[in-house]
């Protein structure tokens, strides 16, 4: 019989208090840790840790030229970022977005509810947007090798607007379709555009406004498109991107928790604002993940508060920590069957009271 995950409450004081000295949103050390998990069995444990597989650790940093240099104000806004930073960002900030990527993805797919939907399908649509050198992309893919092995074909639809990031995804798409663990075909896209805004005439544009996709994902993207003006971008991303989504397709939404200086608010909590706001208009869809978020029927008002720990290790770094605010999307229909509930989770629903309208800001 599955257990029931033990929650803990978190008290009103312990939300904005725990302000990290780098902006970041995060419970505060002196914050009691979570009871430890009752069983590993489940499925129901959000894994967040992972070790860099040793392909990539060598192919990044032996053959690419990665390195491993932290500048956190430098790697906030990474659209013109020249050949060399890119590989400061591919030894720094990849492995965690290939972390945080996997953990999820694996989490996910110990759903049987999930897997079981997804594979069902011979083949699957996978969007990423945003993708940089492929950090999410490539833990996504690491994620689907290890549960759905009847997949025999992969599409990848990959948009970045830096060039110099969509090599490097190009080449480890490829190196990642030559491994042994991978036992797909893989045909990827990878598509330079700069976004100012996300919009239905996009869709059109690249011409996949008729595919149904069983992935999307946007991992650290929408964070500097907001900083860079367009201060809708994740209700404007929902409403544009969830309509593509397949019967039983599941979107990632993984950012930063940094402060927007200019608009005086942390991430998380517009981030939290615009995608209830979009899913509530759009009303076919809701939270898979955090599940909190589908317990209240997308009506929650306290993510915002919260950030997710995860760690990466690899040659360059042992247990480098991350911190983030993600959603996880399906139509309500597949959120419903599958009603994950994750342990790492330190929320009651008590805690998350209803809101009706906010400002999306
Ligand atoms: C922090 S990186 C994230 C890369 C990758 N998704 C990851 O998680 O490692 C942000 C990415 O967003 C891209 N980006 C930022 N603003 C953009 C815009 N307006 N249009 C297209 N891409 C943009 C950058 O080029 C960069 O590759």
């Amino acid at each position: 019989m599955t257990k029931q995950p033990k929650t803990r409450k978190i008290k009103a004081s312990e939300r904005l208090d725990d302000v990290a000295s780098n902006g970041d949103l995060a419970l505060s050390a002196s914050t009691p840790p979570p009871p430890p998990p009752e069983t590993s069995t489940d499925g129901e444990i959000l894994k967040t840790t992972a070790t860099l597989p040793d392909w990539l650790d060598k192919y990044i940093y032996d053959e690419l030229g990665a390195k491993f240099a932290p500048d956190h104000e430098r790697y906030e806004n990474n659209l013109d970022l020249n050949k060399e930073e890119v590989l400061i960002y591919l030894g720094t900030y990849f492995p965690r977005s290939y972390a945080e990527a996997f953990c999820i993805s694996n989490s996910l797919l110990e759903n049987e509810t999930i897997k079981n939907a997804m594979s069902s399908k011979g083949e699957l649509n996978l969007l990423s947007v945003g993708c940089g050198a492929g950090g999410e992309l490539i833990g996504m893919l690491t994620a689907i090798a290890k549960h759905l092995s009847n997949v025999e074909t992969i599409n990848i639809w990959a948009f970045d607007g830096n060039d110099k990031a969509l090599k490097i995804a190009r080449l480890l798409i490829d190196k990642y379709t030559d491994l042994p663990i991978n036992r797909s075909k893989i045909c990827a896209s990878i598509i330079h555009r700069e976004f100012d805004s996300f919009k239905e005439s996009d869709l059109n544009e690249f011409k996949i406004g008729k595919i149904k996709f069983d992935l999307i994902v946007s991992s650290k993207m929408i964070v500097e498109l907001i900083a860079q003006g367009s201060v809708k971008a994740y209700y404007d991303f929902v409403k544009t991107f969830l309509p593509l989504l397949s019967p039983n397709g599941i979107c990632a939404l993984i950012d930063v928790t940094i402060k927007h200086e200019k608009l005086n608010k942390f991430n998380p909590e517009i981030m939290n604002n615009q995608i209830s706001k979009a899913l509530r208009e759009l009303n076919e869809f809701q939270t898979i993940l955090p599940s909190l978020c589908r317990e209240n029927k997308d009506n929650c008002n306290i993510c915002r508060f919260v950030s997710y720990k995860f760690s990466v290790s690899h040659s360059r770094k042992n247990n480098d920590q991350s911190k983030i605010a993600y959603r996880v999307i399906a139509r309500k229909k597949l959120a419903q069957e599958s009603a994950l509930t994750l342990q790492t989770e330190v929320l009651t629903a008590n805690d998350c009271p209803s809101i009706i309208e906010r400002d999306i800001l």
